[in-house]
């Protein structure tokens, strides 16, 4: 029988259809802004919070983050499933699904596994064989670990279902990506390559190439240097894009000083370099948990708890007055150790001057450290460990930041030690000229202390320019204010990131 539908039964129906329409209509449209968004793969042998050692980790945890917070980009991380990651992060991980990756002769199982955070979706590549270790490097077969890494992940893209359209590369472990591309997989894609620090490079023995890397013979004229295998080099030859961390040090790398031997293959590949300055994500003394008296830009007053409470727990005297100068550093030659070894006990025999070291590095200077404290008690404090809740408790407590890096790719505790009003004292190199600019400045407002050569002397008058401005209650509170309301967000850098990759697919 046939159905009379009444006026307003009709008038009903047409509603509901037209509300299942626009709802297709609208995913449609969403479907649409999603798949016009660029996707950027980022891979990295070390990411914040799951694993890092250094500045590399910290970056790769906080870039991408702010990346995704753009409508037009897609972007994913992707590491290794490192036994030194939290069981937290390890156990809220999905298992994806796993596949063989082959490697020269090998033929090694890899499992696949994916975690959301903050709107970033990370992927882990699994293999218990090279990555369930104590610790991320430094062990002799470092070579084929990251080689594996780097086939798994160019043999991923099928079953995460992201291909991407640019993979963004990390130092030496990820070089093999873009030469993988070029040899072997010919994606339709493009790659860039960050030089986080030159000085590591990747080398290894000629006669592994095929072995132990994969590579056609034919690959040697891109990753061949000097009688060995550069890995690094092969990157730089083969990327779509280079880039480093500042562009000062974009500029040094053209320099036998810092180039570590690749300067030709940077001038060979000039148009293809560019310098981006990193920025910092976190570091609130209003919020830490690390700190005994949170403070701020607008009311710094509990950074007078902070300090007093870093002397305490340091065995320095109690004094407000005395003047705490902190370095948080690897002890490492570049780290300009030397000129610290060579100057501080000058300093200390004509000031006030209390100090405090953490970190580890080489024998020679954890020794000199500890020997300082043992002649200045109660002045000098010497922390020989890795410890972030106490490089917290430094930052906020001291009054002063020493940094005088002999290079210094981009360098993030000059950043840090701002946000926790502590003022900088650096040498003009590499990110460190890019952040820093000197107090008598007339070109831009000064947030600290620069000086030029790499000398003690240099180190030293500029100490003494620090200090006495210290004594000048009113300038110095200024001068605190100016460097906490610095803004060393990625805010900017991400912009210039997202536009570089646009020029990139255009
Ligand atoms: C390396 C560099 C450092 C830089 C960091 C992040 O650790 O030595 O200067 O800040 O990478 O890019």
């Amino acid at each position: 029988m046939k159905k009379i539908f009444s006026h307003a039964e009709q008038v009903s129906e047409i509603e509901q259809l037209a509300a299942v329409y626009n709802e297709i209509l609208a995913a449609s449209d969403e479907y649409g802004k999603e798949k016009k968004k660029t996707r950027i793969l980022f891979v990295g042998s070390e990411v914040l919070p799951f694993a890092a050692t250094g500045g590399l980790g910290e970056v790769l945890g906080s870039l991408p983050k702010a990346l995704a917070a753009r409508e037009d980009l897609d972007v994913r991380v992707i590491m290794p499933f490192y036994g030194d990651i939290s069981e937290e992060y390890r156990s809220s991980a999905r298992y994806i699904t796993n596949y063989n990756v082959g490697l020269a002769w090998r033929n090694l199982y890899c499992g696949l596994f994916e975690l959301k955070k903050d709107g970033v979706i990370y992927y882990f590549i699994d293999n218990e064989y090279y990555f369930k270790r104590d610790g991320l490097y430094g062990f002799y077969d470092d070579g084929e670990r990251y080689a594996f890494f780097c086939k798994a992940v160019m043999d991923s893209f099928y079953f995460t279902g992201f291909m991407p359209d640019i993979i963004h590369t990390n130092d030496w472990q990820t070089a093999l990506i873009p030469v993988y591309n070029t040899c072997k997989y010919h994606y339709d894609l493009k790659t860039i390559f960050t030089i986080h620090n030159i000085e590591y490079q990747g080398m290894y023995d000629l006669s592994i190439m095929g072995d132990v890397f994969d590579l056609p013979p034919e690959a040697g004229s891109y990753v061949e240097y000097r009688g060995c295998i550069n890995l690094m080099k092969g990157a730089i030859e083969t990327a779509n894009v280079v880039t480093t961390v500042s562009p000062t040090y974009a500029k040094e790398l053209f320099d036998p000083m810092f180039a570590h031997g690749l300067e030709e293959i940077i001038r060979r590949n000039e148009t293809k370099m560019t310098g981006i300055l990193n920025g910092v994500d976190g570091y609130d003394p209003m919020d830490d948990p690390d700190i005994d008296a949170p403070f701020s830009a607008e009311d710094p007053s509990g950074k007078a708890l902070d300090k007093q409470k870093l002397q305490e727990l340091a065995g320095l005297t109690v004094n407000p007055k005395a003047p705490v100068l902190a370095i948080i550093s690897r002890l490492v030659p570049h780290k300009g150790m030397d000129l610290i070894t060579q100057a501080m006990e000058n300093v200390l025999q004509h000031s006030n001057i209390q100090l405090v070291v953490l970190g580890k590095g080489e024998r020679r200077y954890e020794d000199y450290f500890n020997w300082l404290q043992n002649q200045y008690q109660g002045r000098v404090a010497s922390m020989i460990t890795y410890n972030k809740g106490l490089s917290r408790k430094i930052y906020a407590g001291a009054d002063l930041f020493l940094m005088p890096s002999a290079s210094e790719p981009c360098g993030l505790s000059q950043m840090i030690a701002c946000r926790y009003g502590t003022v900088p004292i650096v040498r003009k190199t590499g990110g460190l000229a890019d952040s820093i600019t000197d107090v008598t400045s007339e070109e831009k407002k000064g947030n600290g202390f620069v000086f030029e050569n790499y000398s003690h002397e240099e180190m030293t008058d500029t100490i003494f320019r620090a200090l006495s401005l210290y004594e000048e209650t009113a300038q110095w509170a200024d001068l605190v204010h100016t460097v906490m309301t610095e803004d060393f967000s990625w805010g900017h850098s991400a912009g210039v990131y997202a536009e570089l990759y646009e020029r990139m697919l255009s």
